[in-house]
């Protein structure tokens, strides 16, 4: 759930370590911190709060020197301050340390250490890791880091520099990304890959309980057990500019407008035209396996779960597969009935969800295949899944997620389709029916993109407004969900997404003048149904917010403001209604004078459980 980087070349680190952070604030913003090595002394400065403060705290006194390491902390063990950010030093200050992760048993760890006479400066886990390593250290840093790692219990990607070995970063890693970024005359260390890409696109990705001891001119890797291990080198497409607004206000508004690009980017290579047949490379399932599949069940959470929620309409209908839907948190604990004949179909954009990954290793362990949908390449659940069909959406920086929760949409309705064909339980017909509509998709996203003025005036109305209520049926349900989420977590207004059959149940109690109805009333078969539950809401003194197909003349009689969104199949519309209910959360955020890409409480990657 932080974010680490470290640098070791011949130019000056901090500001390539301040810059690192920047790009890799998204995954934590309560405090931040660096350390270089200047001369033989470690200069270490932090501050609470975002990176800007630290900015400020080093303004008139940037430590200068060719090594370093950095970290921006999203707090766990110990509340947000400036005694436990990061870097951690052991006790007389000769090395320090960068973490992300959790280590459970640092308790115990911490009480032994303090037996043998180590002092403690802060209340975290992971000043544990600096104590352990100063007591392993006898001038070989790699093997005390080693050593270290050995003895820590829970998940981490830390990173070791020491004052007597001005040529040597150490770093290690179990179950919190880690990738090594390989330049000319310099290397890089990090959580992710955007934090160097100014610098390289050449990239290691670092394996669990492994071990890196990177110069400036090469990185060479062990495993835990201390044997050395040949990596292959990747070259990554991403360039700084792909990680940078573009020109947007923010992140989050960039990231919608990416929207058509990166569904055309993830239909590339499996879809060459409307009339092509799907295919799927990586999928890791056999025609044979396709045919056993009794059951999917779903490891997501947060967007992606609701990603799930909106395909399982598709993977049900035109795959005849039932799904089993459960957000991972629970799912891992549940003692769910999964067998070699279950899918586990595994969404997230980051790959490094600690929830999902658990649920996933739990799933496999049960004996299902899992597929994994993922954007961020090498991630996690990338490696650890049977199967992996990424999601090409690119970087994705704003906390609340846009581009990947359409393109995970987008790979569940070509995963559908694909095993419909294989599984024979889709027409020819409708199969080429529901081809030719996706493949209009990005298009028709570009369409709305181009003008959305009445989300804007909406938004400008009722962004006041005491709560929200995002109502939808059948696959829209994900749309009411993933709104009323969408509003909640970045313009801190309460609301909920409820089917909307489900309103006379009890929710309906909640409508009055101060309460707006967003309500998800594209072509369906329940669409007159939803008229009716409109109307309910109506009579009621509840305002109607409409997102409605362009040629729809009912809607006119019964909503207060309509957004017209273009036209597709039922299954595939929530890839197309996720665009107004995005703008209209990012709007509503923005005339409330909110910080749009960085939400209070939240961090882009959740990877605690
Ligand atoms: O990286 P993941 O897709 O696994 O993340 C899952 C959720 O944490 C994520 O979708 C979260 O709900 C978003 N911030 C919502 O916008």
């Amino acid at each position: 759930m932080c974010g680490i980087v470290g640098y070791i070349g011949e130019k000056n680190a901090c500001p390539i370590l301040i810059e690192g952070l920047r790009r890799l604030e998204y995954r934590g913003y309560d405090s931040a911190g660096i350390a270089v090595l200047s001369g033989d002394k470690i200069d270490v400065k932090k501050a609470t709060g975002k990176l800007a403060a630290l900015e400020s705290a080093i303004e008139s006194c940037a430590p200068e020197g060719k090594i370093g390491v950095g970290h921006t902390r999203w707090a766990t063990h110990g509340r947000p301050s400036d005694e436990n950010a990061h870097p951690h030093t052991d006790c007389i200050g000769n090395l320090v340390v960068v973490h992300n992760g959790i280590i459970e048993n640092y308790l115990r760890l911490k009480e032994e250490l303090i037996g043998k006479g180590h002092e403690f400066s802060s209340e975290t886990d992971t000043e544990v890791i600096a104590h352990l390593v100063e007591e392993a250290y006898n001038g070989d840093l790699v093997e005390a880091v080693r050593k270290a790692a050995l003895m820590l219990e829970g998940s981490f990607a830390f990173v070791v520099m020491s004052s007597d070995k001005p040529d040597l970063l150490v770093a290690a890693r179990r179950h919190s990304p880690l990738v090594v970024g390989i330049g000319s005359g310099e290397n890089f260390l990090a959580s992710d890959i955007p934090a160097f890409l100014p610098f390289t696109k050449k990239v290691y990705f670092v394996d669990d309980d492994m071990i890196v001891a990177l110069d400036r001119s090469s990185a060479s890797f062990m495993t835990l057990d201390g044997k050395s291990v040949e990596k292959e080198l990747f070259e990554v497409t991403w360039n700084a500019e792909m990680a940078e607004r573009g020109g947007y206000e923010h992140f989050m508004l960039k990231e919608i407008h990416e929207q058509p690009v990166a569904l055309r980017e993830t239909m590339r290579g499996r879809m060459s035209s409307e009339n092509s047949k799907i295919t799927l490379e990586g999928i890791g399932l056999t025609d044979e396996d396709i045919r056993r599949i009794n059951k999917a069940v779903v490891v997501a959470c947060g967007t992606a779960y609701h990603a799930a929620l909106a395909g399982r309409y598709m993977l049900e209908s035109l795959a005849r597969i039932p799904v089993e839907m459960d957000v991972a948190s629970e799912l891992r604990y549940r003692e769910p009935v999964i067998d070699d004949r279950t899918l586990a179909l595994v969404i997230t954009q980051s790959g490094e969800t600690a929830d999902t990954l658990a649920a996933m290793r739990e799933a496999k362990r049960r004996g299902a295949k899992t597929l994994a949908i993922v954007n961020a390449v090498g991630s996690s659940a990338a490696r650890e899944a049977d199967g992996v069909l990424y999601t090409y959406a690119g970087p994705e920086i704003a906390v609340a997620s846009t581009k990947a929760y359409t393109t995970q949409m987008m790979v569940i309705a070509l995963i559908t389709l694909y095993f419909g064909r294989i599984r024979g339980t889709i027409s020819p017909d409708r199969d080429a029916e529901l081809r030719r509509r996706l493949w209009s998709i990005p298009e028709q996203v570009d369409l709305f993109l181009s003008d959305y003025e009445a989300v804007i005036n909406i938004a400008e109305k009722y962004h006041n407004i005491g709560g929200f209520m995002y109502i939808g049926r059948g696959p829209n349900l994900a749309s009411a969900l993933e709104g009323a989420l969408k509003i909640k977590e970045i313009a801190y207004i309460h609301a909920e997404g409820y089917a909307a059959g489900e309103m006379k149940h009890g929710p309906i109690a909640m409508i009055d003048p101060n309460m707006a109805t967003v309500a998800f009333a594209t072509a369906g078969r329940t669409y007159e149904k939803l008229i009716s539950n409109i109307q309910e809401i109506k009579a009621r003194s509840g305002d109607i917010i409409a997102i409605a197909g362009r040629r729809d003349e009912i809607i006119n009689n019964y909503a207060d403001h309509i957004i017209r969104v273009p036209e597709t199949d039922e299954m595939l519309s929530p890839i197309i209604n996720a665009i107004p209910l995005q703008l209209l959360a990012y709007y509503v955020a923005k005339f409330r004078g909110h910080e749009i890409d960085k939400p209070r409480n939240l961090a882009k990657s959740v990877t605690v459980e």
